[in-house]
């Protein structure tokens, strides 16, 4: 359980992010999917963070053979999906528990995943219900919401499922067991969650198709996937960390560089330049999505927002927006969020607790919260095992120091968030 102390800055800057942490979310996807071809995938640039390495070997675990150089991964999956001798790890990985078990639902075998004790804690029945009903055999502690989840995979029904929750996991969890059942199915959310599930496997030739009256049709597939052959970008949840520093700190730039511009993942730059911070948008390709660079400039004191829409494309910046909602001028307030009670921690409350100890004055609602603006004081901030948590103060503590306990969770998802975060401040 490392603990750090960050300085408060003594210049501004103009930072040119090259080495922002790669794609979380891809990265997972990239070691699953993999396995759904009969030949060897590429994968470039895969995030070497805890939670992604969780993913990658499990499918390792499933027989499929991976070679690794540095950040350059080839995946080459098994003839048939092998029965594990031992139990499926997934880390403090909830994406990687909730796909897995759509995709396992669907093979041959008995699977057993668990995790460390955060997502242990953390809620499965949002894919255990939906995929039970399809015919899967999930058991876990408390009649299958609690990892460890064993899970004896067979044949899987077609479903039409209309998702209560807007969850990218959810969604995928489900298309992935869709592409296993005897006929189409189909999966409709409220709003569109993130969407790289669908993209990716369409670019690796499964028939996912979004009907005109917003059901996603899935197909299932028939023979194997092409291999995928990819560059994981940016992860612009990682990116937004110093988004918010440039936004914060009189007179400095951040440039995240090739970093995906997927429209469900770009939504918390699009409220930070509401608040006022000069916010530029470079789209340079299109492979499976958009890629290019993001611009953030210092541009005056922020103001205060309200943010009650589109939560699901911003759900993981809500810690780091709300360090600049904290030194906004008025009250900001954040709505229909009560997805953040689970997620890697309970963060209306990690996020309050902290803002509270930093002097920050807010009240909490049972979906959100509101920060009222003021200025940021240094206090000792305990992460509650919640890398978001923890990146999100030491940001904050770039504008007036911060000492940070349980620290070590930030390399589940950015190993090298201290290292450029050196080029702004000192770090002890
Ligand atoms: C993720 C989806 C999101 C997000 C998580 C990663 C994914 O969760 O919070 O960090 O990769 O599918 P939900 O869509 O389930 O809210």
């Amino acid at each position: 359980m490392k603990f750090v102390k960050i300085s408060k800055y003594s210049k501004s800057f103009d930072l040119e992010c090259k080495s922002i942490a790669p794609d979380k979310s891809i990265s997972h996807r990239c070691a699953m999917f993999s396995l759904l071809s009969d030949k060897t995938s590429t994968i470039k640039n895969f995030l070497l963070g805890e939670d992604t390495l969780a993913s990658l070997s499990i499918a390792e675990q499933l027989g499929a053979k991976i070679e690794r150089d540095g950040a350059e991964v080839t995946i080459t999956p098994p003839k048939r999906i092998k029965e594990p001798e031992n139990i499926l790890d997934c880390g403090n990985a909830g994406t990687a528990m909730r796909l897995y078990a759509g995709l396992l639902s669907g093979f041959d075998g008995l699977f057993i995943l668990t995790g460390d004790k955060y997502l242990r804690a953390r809620p499965m029945k949002r894919v255990v219900t939906p995929l039970r009903e399809i015919g899967a055999k999930i058991d876990g502690r408390e009649h299958g919401n609690l990892a460890p989840l064993a899970i004896r995979g067979g044949k899987l029904k077609p479903f039409r499922y209309l998702s209560p929750i807007d969850s990218a996991q959810i969604k995928s969890a489900l298309i992935l067991a869709g592409l296993q059942a005897y006929s189409k199915s189909y999966y409709r959310e409220n709003l569109l969650s993130r969407d790289h599930t669908e993209r990716m496997l369409r670019g690796m030739g499964a028939n996912i198709s979004t009907l005109a009256n917003g059901w996603i049709e899935i197909e299932p597939i028939k023979k194997p996937l092409k291999p995928l052959n990819i560059t994981v970008p940016a992860d612009p949840s990682s990116g937004f960390f110093f988004a918010v520093v440039a936004a914060i700190v009189p007179n400095s730039k951040v440039t995240i560089k090739n970093v995906t511009l997927n429209p469900t993942r770009i939504e918390a730059y699009k409220v930070l330049k509401e608040m006022g911070a000069d916010i530029e948008f470079i789209e340079k390709e299109n492979i499976y999505e958009p890629i290019g660079d993001i611009t953030i400039r210092y541009n005056g004191k922020l103001k205060a927002i309200r943010v009650d829409k589109n939560i699901a494309w911003l759900i993981d910046e809500l810690p780091a927006l709300s360090i600049a909602m904290a030194v906004a001028n008025g009250t900001s307030i954040i709505k229909n969020a009560k997805e953040l009670r689970v997620k890697e921690s309970d963060r209306i409350s990690t996020i309050l607790e902290g803002l509270n100890s930093c002097n920050i004055k807010t009240v909490e609602h049972p979906d959100g919260y509101e920060i009222i603006g003021g200025e940021l004081q240094e206090a000792t901030i305990d992460s509650y095992g919640d890398h978001r948590v923890a990146m999100s103060f030491a940001i904050a503590g770039v504008l007036c120091g911060m000492r940070i306990k349980d620290i070590d969770c930030i390399d589940t998802s950015f190993p090298n968030f201290f290292d450029i975060l050196k080029d702004i401040t000192e770090i002890e």
